[in-house]
């Protein structure tokens, strides 16, 4: 079985030459079990291909800030290809969600580093995702379905997008979700009055984007208040299952199909129901913020100042994308510190330094493979065998 994937494997590095290194890098995990060796050989490509060989990276991760500089200076002067990533460890399962309007070409790329591994699958139902519609969420219930009946091993959930990093390395994140005992970790707060419209009023898709139709809609069929959060979580197998077959959420489920950004408050919401497995009481006092939830580390711009003034985080070292950091050098030393186990958003084409230093060998022990995968509109939902 495995000997015919390897062949397949090379057929396919054989016929996609040049930039698809990615493919190799593959193999080499397929055929290498041993990790430091991985490792190894995964280093010297880089320090042969890249100028990432002159940059310290251990001085990067502690915040050194001529090294921070040095970096920001070579960024200016030298061009990089495109290397996008993906995160995988073998005990692990992964869901990768592909849009549907993706061309042929780009699912076939994914078929083929798919087909390599026993515990990476593409969704069995794939959406046309329009952003801030339910598609988005309905990409990430199809995954959850599609785990859930795979395995009955993994015991939590995490969804990831295209531009996501881990900041923790895989044993950190399966040490933190044990730690959690169960509970769930995702951002549930009070709903800002001015955010009640998104699913106030009928929603519906017109040319490929989602309008207020001004039509008024039903409140929805819970006794909870709705609550705003973020696309995000870290949940556990028991809210899965209670998710996917409880009739109460499944009527919440429906109704919220025709409203505006349904990822920013339905998880946020269920989360704070009383009979969800993990869920917290809907009191104020158990509000979550970003900043206190594992799932996910993001710099909002109009958050970002002084630390020691009392701002959440320092401010971005890399450039502001719709009023949120994509990441550069100068932000990882206080990332890390962090407690979240992934951040967003980082672009290589932003700043290569910022996602190669997070992979240093030395510093870093995740199995990272390179996958076609970045850039296009997708999802990944993996699950932790803790
Ligand atoms: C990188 O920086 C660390 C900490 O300052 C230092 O101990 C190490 O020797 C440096 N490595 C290289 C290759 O210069």
């Amino acid at each position: 079985m495995l000997k015919r994937k390897l062949r397949f494997c090379h057929n396919l590095r054989f016929r996609l030459f040049l930039g698809l290194t990615l493919i190799l890098v593959i193999i080499s995990v397929l055929k290498v079990n041993q990790k430091d060796h991985f490792l190894n050989r995964r280093h010297l490509e880089l320090t042969k291909e890249d100028p990432i060989s002159n940059v310290n990276c251990t001085k990067i991760i502690e915040g050194d800030l001529e090294e921070i500089q040095k970096v920001q200076l070579e960024i200016l002067s030298v061009s990089f290809k495109k290397r996008p990533r993906l995160i995988y460890a073998p005990q692990n399962f992964y869901c990768i969600h592909v849009d549907k309007k993706s061309p042929e070409s780009f699912f076939a790329a994914v078929k083929g580093i798919v087909s390599c591994f026993d515990n990476v699958f593409i969704s069995s139902q794939l959406e046309s995702v329009v952003y801030a519609s339910w598609s988005r969420v309905q990409a990430d219930i199809n995954c959850m379905k599609d785990l859930y009946r795979r395995s009955s091993n993994w015991k939590y959930l995490i969804n990831l997008c295209g531009m996501d990093f881990p900041i923790k390395t895989n044993h950190e994140i399966v040490e933190k979700l044990k730690a959690l005992k169960g509970e769930n970790s995702l951002e549930t707060e009070k709903m800002p009055v001015y955010k009640e419209v998104r699913w106030k009023k009928h929603h519906e898709i017109i040319d490929g984007k989602i309008k207020n139709t001004g039509i008024d809609k039903q409140l929805p069929p819970l006794s909870t208040p709705v609550f705003s959060g973020s696309a995000y979580f870290v949940v556990s197998r028991s809210f899965v299952e209670y998710v996917l077959e409880n009739s109460k959420i499944l009527k919440f489920i429906e109704w919220a199909k025709d409203t505006y950004s349904p990822d920013e408050y339905l998880w946020a919401t269920i989360q704070r129901i009383p009979e969800v497995p993990g869920a917290f009481s809907s009191s104020d006092k158990y509000d979550v913020s970003d900043m206190n939830a594992l799932a996910r580390f993001v710099k909002w711009q109009y958050f970002e100042g002084d630390v020691s003034k009392g701002a959440p985080y320092p401010p971005c070292s890399g450039v502001h994308i719709r009023s949120v950091c994509v990441f550069g050098v100068g932000d990882l030393s206080w990332m890390l510190r962090n407690h979240h186990l992934f951040a967003n958003k980082f672009d290589t084409d932003v700043d290569p330094f910022a996602v190669k230093c997070l992979e240093e060998p030395t510093i870093w022990n995740i199995y990272y493979l390179e996958g076609i995968i970045n850039g296009l509109p997708l999802a990944k939902l993996f699950c932790f065998k803790a």
